[in-house]
């Protein structure tokens, strides 16, 4: 879904997130939105209307009674000719006031006057946003049809607070925006989707580790895929070098134990894609000390054990995901070994990759084989972005097709 000719009206109320707002006007304006701001008084001491006007490429309007705003547009006017109002950020004072139908001033006003969805993008410090009379005006927003993105976890403006609080980024508000105003068919809109991705981290020591190559790039890419399909996606991910994907709940894990632990907490779920490059073993013993080296000693041995298979567990679980897909990254025989882990791991769907090509691990592309109890399907050459977008319709014609699972 893009933005593209969307008419968008951005209320930007009084807070320090109100400077994320400013990016966040480039942004929709990249996609090719039109967008209208409104500034309320307490914004102003934040980010000037020059400043917002500059990059919104029109007028900012700021005054209910505005001689020469009102007369050119109108505050009914303006709350009317929109697609998508945004408030962003969504202080607690404005969804007090939207709570309750005032209209005070000209944010007010349009909001209590709009006949098109809001999204809102709350920020403001932890206390507020916990304290009762918000959550219980969050309620209301909510029964009135309103929707939110964020706030977000994370460091506060206040020096040592951290909490919820934080105006989700520009970039996940436009995601929002463009779920919200997407009428494109959403086959997966009610499933729920546990995705691993990234490699796993297996502490010898303090300061030393086993893992691997993996970048996490697919495993991304497929949340990003089943999200845009409408699945509420959880992306269970090891440490990776790459931006949580918008859209999608992200959860970061080192180790395969704590992989697993997340993944059985975060179910039920209805599907499971395992991208994630868990790590085969682990040290049998973590030193709990950085071990040293001494000098005109062998160097220690390094003793091994099992780890936990995520995708074994999840394929035999009391609560196993109607559809369990694992992947299986191998040099040689790759249908022949991934039909042998169809069956030993309890998946549906095992997409095998020949990883013995470079470039691909950690690389952009992938050559994948879908490989089912009925058979063999060999894909091209694709970009990782591409191949998560048609596995993520893969997913969603046999899901849909419910008489074709299991397969
Ligand atoms: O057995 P192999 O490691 O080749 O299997 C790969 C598949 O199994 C992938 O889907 C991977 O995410 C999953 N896996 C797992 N836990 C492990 C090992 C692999 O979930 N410990």
């Amino acid at each position: 879904m893009s933005l593209k000719d969307k008419r968008i009206l951005l209320i930007i109320a009084g807070g320090i997130a109100a400077y994320k707002s400013l990016d966040l006007i480039r942004r929709l304006k990249e996609r090719g939105a039109a967008v209208t701001p409104v500034m309320t008084k307490a914004a102003e001491e934040f980010v000037t209307p020059l400043a917002v006007g500059a990059l919104s490429g029109g007028t900012v309007f700021t005054d209910l009674f505005s001689r020469t705003q009102e007369q050119d547009v109108g505050h009914i006017r303006l709350a009317r000719e929109n697609d998508l109002i945004i408030v962003a950020p969504a202080t607690a004072n404005l969804m007090a006031k939207m709570a309750h139908g005032l209209a005070d001033d000209l944010a007010s006003a349009v909001l209590l006057a709009r006949d098109c969805p809001v999204l809102l993008a709350p920020a403001m410090n932890p206390k507020m946003w916990s304290a009762p009379p918000t959550q219980r005006n969050l309620a209301t927003l909510l029964m009135d049809g309103v929707e939110t993105i964020g706030p977000m976890k994370g460091e506060m403006a206040e020096r040592g607070e951290a909490g919820k609080g934080r105006m989700a980024e520009p970039m996940e508000i436009v995601v929002a925006a463009e779920k919200r105003l997407d009428d494109s068919p959403r086959p997966l809109a009610g499933k729920h989707a546990i995705v691993t991705s990234g490699p796993t981290v297996e502490a010898i020591d303090p300061v030393r580790y086993i893992a691997n190559r993996s970048s996490g790039r697919q495993g991304h890419a497929i949340a990003a895929a089943l999200a845009r399909l409408g699945a509420q996606v959880t992306l269970v991910s090891g440490p990776v070098a790459i931006a949580d994907p918008p859209g999608v709940e992200t959860l970061h894990v080192e180790s395969a134990r704590d992989m697993l632990k997340t993944v059985e907490k975060a179910l039920p779920a209805d599907i499971a894609v395992m991208v994630a490059a868990v790590s085969d073993w682990r040290a049998a013993d973590t030193a709990q000390q950085k071990m040293k080296k001494k000098p005109g000693e062998a160097p220690p041995p390094l003793a091994l054990t099992e780890n936990p298979d995520i995708l074994k567990t999840i394929g035999h679980h009391a609560r196993r995901p109607r559809l369990v897909v694992g992947f299986a990254a191998e040099t040689r025989d790759v249908t022949a070994y991934a039909t042998d882990k169809l069956a030993r791991k309890g998946a549906d769907l095992i997409v095998a990759n020949d990883v013995s090509e470079e470039g691909v691990m950690g690389g952009g592309h992938n050559r994948v084989t879908l490989v089912t109890k009925s058979g063999a399907e060999e894909w091209p050459d694709m970009s990782k972005d591409a191949v998560a977008e048609r596995l993520a319709h893969w997913i969603a014609e046999r899901f849909v097709a419910q008489a074709s699972l299991p397969f």
